[in-house]
């Protein structure tokens, strides 16, 4: 709800700023309380009559007001906002506000603002490419800043996507669950465990056994319980997918062995846990230092060993009141593989997905399941959006807790 939430919309210099005038529009429409600071660059690109029209407050661009020498002090506007949202932010003033470079209005009140910051970053590919941004982007995570990027879908539209600003719309809706009244939310005060994604096992510097999957399933998963008021732990695998939402922790791995420790870590705190990620059953028994040459004689032969099955290990340390869920993702014998692994993993349920049926499993922006309980009992769904089959597992597992 962002009624009546004090929102500063820093605007920075980008050919996006256009799309403040928007953004700014439907924050009040949705009834915020806007105060637009602007940076000397971002005047070039919007006039600030536009944004003051809009806002109905006066834009800030520098510490004084020069006609009459009022003071605007940074302070003050930190200490005003319930969220700061700075969109579009270019590569110059993310550097600046990774780096602590308070030469202008809009860095010094972010580096005074208690409110939790909204970063929309906007740029050309390029620049957003350069390993410096990369490093500013990944600082400001680090301070805890929220960094709302256009999600991505496949590797190649990631691509296209990357650098342009999020749409108002999105950003809006970003906010907006932000300042959810969770305690009305029926996960509310839970942690979830959402693991997802494939995991990667090492053959050498450059080679590696993976798999198809995209990490689309356990994304949806996710955001799905984070709506529902969860604090959502997502382990992912490595996808080029992002997900921004305030009560989902990324924790990124790339092998089994990482996904297992992450979920080691996560699962005691975690009164649901759904494991969706298709994880390498098999990783290498030695992982080569230097590029297995071409050259060198025979082909190589290469040794595998199990790796550890993170849910059964997760099935043995499960308490009273937790759920555990897992998915079985099958080619054939559906039903009779599925119940075996319930049991052997001790899951309270799984969900079947067959690559038999058109549209589910891997990389799809579909799925079709069936749920099967510990007890026996057998759920089947329809073809569905992986965000709607996310629902059905979602309000599944609520009506289990
Ligand atoms: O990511 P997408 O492109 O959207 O695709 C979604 C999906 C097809 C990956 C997903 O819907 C799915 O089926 N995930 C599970 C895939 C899988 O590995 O299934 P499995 O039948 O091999 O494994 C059974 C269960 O044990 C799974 O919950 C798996 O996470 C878990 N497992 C498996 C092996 C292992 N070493 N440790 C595990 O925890």
């Amino acid at each position: 709800m962002l009624k009546g939430k004090h929102i500063v919309l820093g605007i920075t210099g980008g050919i996006a700023a256009y799309k403040s005038v928007t953004l700014l529009r439907l924050l009040v429409k949705a009834g915020a309380e806007v105060q637009v600071v602007i940076t000397p660059s971002g005047k070039e690109f919007i006039t600030p009559v536009t944004l003051s029209a809009l806002s109905g407050k006066p834009v800030i661009c520098d510490f004084f007001t020069a006609n009459t020498g009022e003071w605007h002090s940074h302070v003050d506007i930190g200490l005003w906002a319930d969220a700061m949202v700075i969109a579009p932010a270019t590569a110059s003033t993310i550097g600046k506000m990774a780096n602590g470079i308070a030469d202008n209005m809009l860095v010094t009140t972010y580096l005074s603002a208690k409110a939790p910051v909204f970063v929309a970053p906007a740029m050309d590919l390029d620049m957003m490419a350069h390993p410096s941004t990369k490093a500013n982007i990944e600082k400001l995570r680090s301070y805890g800043n929220h960094i709302i990027e256009p999600a991505s879908g496949e590797l190649a539209s990631h691509l296209v996507g990357k650098g342009r600003m999020e749409e108002p719309e999105n950003i809006v809706k970003v906010l907006d669950r932000f300042f959810d009244d969770p305690a009305d939310l029926p996960l509310s005060g839970k942690q979830v465990l959402i693991t997802a994604g494939p995991t990667y096992e090492k053959i050498d510097p450059v080679r590696f056994i993976g798999n198809y999957s995209s990490g689309k399933m356990g994304y949806a998963l996710a955001r799905k319980a984070a709506d529902m008021g969860a604090d959502v732990v997502l382990v992912s695998g490595p996808v080029s997918l992002t997900i921004d939402h305030p009560r989902v922790r990324v924790v990124r791995v790339e092998s089994a062995c990482e996904m297992l420790a992450a979920c080691v870590e996560a699962f005691p705190s975690s009164r649901l846990s759904i494991m969706c990620a298709a994880v390498a059953d098999y990783a290498l028994e030695h992982v080569e230092s230097a590029k297995i040459k071409r050259e060198h004689g025979e082909a190589p032969v290469l040794r595998l060993v199990k790796n550890p099955d993170i849910a059964a290990t997760l099935g043995q340390m499960k308490a009273p009141g937790q759920i555990l869920a897992g998915f079985a993702l099958e080619t054939d014998h559906e039903m009779s593989n599925a119940v075996e692994k319930i049991n052997k993993k001790n899951l309270d349920f799984i969900v079947l997905n067959s690559l038999r049926d058109e549209g589910a499993g891997f990389r799809t922006d579909t799925n079709k399941i069936t749920i099967i309980e510990a007890g026996g009992a057998v759920h089947p769904y329809e073809l569905k959006s992986k965000d709607e089959v996310a629902a059905d597992i979602i309000r599944f597992s609520i009506d289990k807790l």
